[in-house]
């Protein structure tokens, strides 16, 4: 059994948006204050090569870059990444999952993909949008379904978070279904050691 962890910010207002603490632009969701929320609590004092899938326009990751964080855009599809193989130290896919679909990708193909430029070890962050848009297992949102997309040879999960306490209705999210109220997820895991070459030879 996964352990889901539950929380917002300490400092969460999310009803009135100038109190949020985090950087947002005025025309984010509440759903987006809370994908940034948990992108500066995890994100931001990261170190060595951090690549990001789906980086689009505005990446909040690229703006972490310091001396000790050097920032790759992974550009093109993510059953595709054109990077060494155990080269990369985090790879960040945020909001971006549950689209890959949409270009012909699997979420096997694309995880595959990411383990092999993945250095043992190395960390992969994704957050997703439950409950929302995208493919039906995100829209769904089983946590249990969901984790079984990192197998266990490959992947060693270090977080699951589901970001505010309790998941109460936003406002400002207009997509809202009946009771369903979309929330990220947060998912942190490990590159575990041997790099996955099954996918490539089943080509
Ligand atoms: C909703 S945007 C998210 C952008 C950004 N990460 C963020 O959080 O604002 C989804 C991103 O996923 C990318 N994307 C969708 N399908 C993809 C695929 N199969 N491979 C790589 N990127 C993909 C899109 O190009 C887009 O940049």
């Amino acid at each position: 059994m996964i352990e889901v962890i539950q929380r917002a910010c300490k400092t969460c207002k999310w009803r009135r948006r100038r109190r949020c603490a985090y950087k947002y632009r005025r025309r984010d969701s509440a759903l987006r204050k809370c994908i940034n929320a948990a992108r500066n609590e995890n994100l931001k004092h990261l170190e060595g090569l951090v690549g990001e899938v789906g980086a689009g326009k505005n990446s909040l990751v690229r703006s972490f870059r310091n001396e000790q964080f050097k920032y790759v855009e992974i550009r093109g599809k993510v059953s595709n990444i054109l990077l060494e193989d155990n080269t990369m130290d985090v790879i960040v896919a945020g909001q971006c999952m549950e689209h890959w679909y949409q270009r012909g990708d699997t979420l096997e193909q694309g995880l595959t993909q990411i383990h092999r430029v993945l250095k043992p070890g190395g960390l992969l962050y994704i957050d997703v949008p439950i409950h929302s848009h995208g493919l039906k297992l995100f829209k769904d949102g089983d946590i249990d379904e969901i984790m079984k997309i990192f197998p266990e040879d490959s992947w060693e999960i270090l977080k699951v978070e589901k970001r505010r306490i309790p998941c109460a209705p936003l406002a400002e999210v207009p997509k809202q279904v009946g009771d369903i109220n979309p929330y990220p997820l947060v998912i942190v895991t490990r590159s575990k050691n041997e790099v996955r070459r099954d996918f490539e030879a089943s080509e």
